[in-house]
């Protein structure tokens, strides 16, 4: 058994950013799940499979060759980092999130991340469902306008089509469908450490994790 820290919360509160600088200080490694739901919705997407089909969307996930190797992420050997991460593609596996056999076709995968030395896990059931037994549980938030501005800077950065009124639509409808659905919905998990970053800096929230990590 290897450590783990679970980092859950909802779309653009920062987890990724934090989850992999505090994977990086400690020299763990890092389960960025949301890629794998964002991977079965641009495979399903490839395969002309609705988004809304549970049944073809895991069987066609059981044929997926995925793989994590530096930054990159592969599917069936294709380096698809950048065409997994548009905004329709975050919508789409939000979709599929939804599926109950979908979510149990990735467990054993997500369990695998657990290696020497530790974990750290970032995505929104992490401490509740996939790592109960996780050593520290941190539920990373902000209000949904923060969250819309940071995901419009993210985009404008990248030079792609960014538009704050669409964005807050977006992301209240993702929430929204995170926290409604029946099968692991967005939720804190009880011994979870509440970290609210409306006004917290990525550094800051690096360093309060580290120190709870360490007590
Ligand atoms: O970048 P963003 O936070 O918007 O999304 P993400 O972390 O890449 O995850 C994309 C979608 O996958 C989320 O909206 C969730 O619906 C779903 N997801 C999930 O259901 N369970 C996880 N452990 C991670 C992501």
């Amino acid at each position: 058994h290897f450590p783990v820290i679970a980092i859950d919360g909802p779309s653009a509160s920062g987890k990724g950013t934090v989850a992999q600088l505090v994977a990086s200080k400690l020299g763990f490694n890092y389960l960025d799940s949301g890629a794998l739901y964002r991977i079965v919705a641009f495979a399903a997407q490839q395969d002309n499979i609705p988004w809304s089909d549970a049944l073809a969307v895991t069987a066609c996930t059981k044929t997926l060759k995925i793989e994590f190797i530096n930054e990159q992420v592969l599917l069936n050997n294709q380096d698809v980092s950048n065409e997994i991460r548009t905004e329709e593609i975050g919508k789409g596996a939000s979709q599929v999130a939804v599926h109950a056999p979908l979510r149990a076709a990735l467990v054993d995968m997500q369990h695998s991340f657990c290696k020497a030395p530790g974990l750290i896990a970032d995505g929104r059931d992490m401490g509740t469902v996939i790592f109960p037994e996780a050593e520290l549980k941190v539920f990373l938030t902000a209000s949904t306008e923060t969250r819309a501005l940071r995901r419009y800077k993210q985009l404008q950065g990248k030079n792609q089509p960014a538009n704050y009124e669409h964005i807050l639509q977006d992301l209240t409808e993702r929430d929204a469908r995170d926290k409604g659905r029946a099968s692991a919905p967005l939720l804190m998990a009880d011994d979870a450490i509440l970290l609210e970053t409306d006004n917290v800096g990525i550094s800051d929230a690096v360093d309060y994790i580290l120190q709870k990590y360490q007590i």
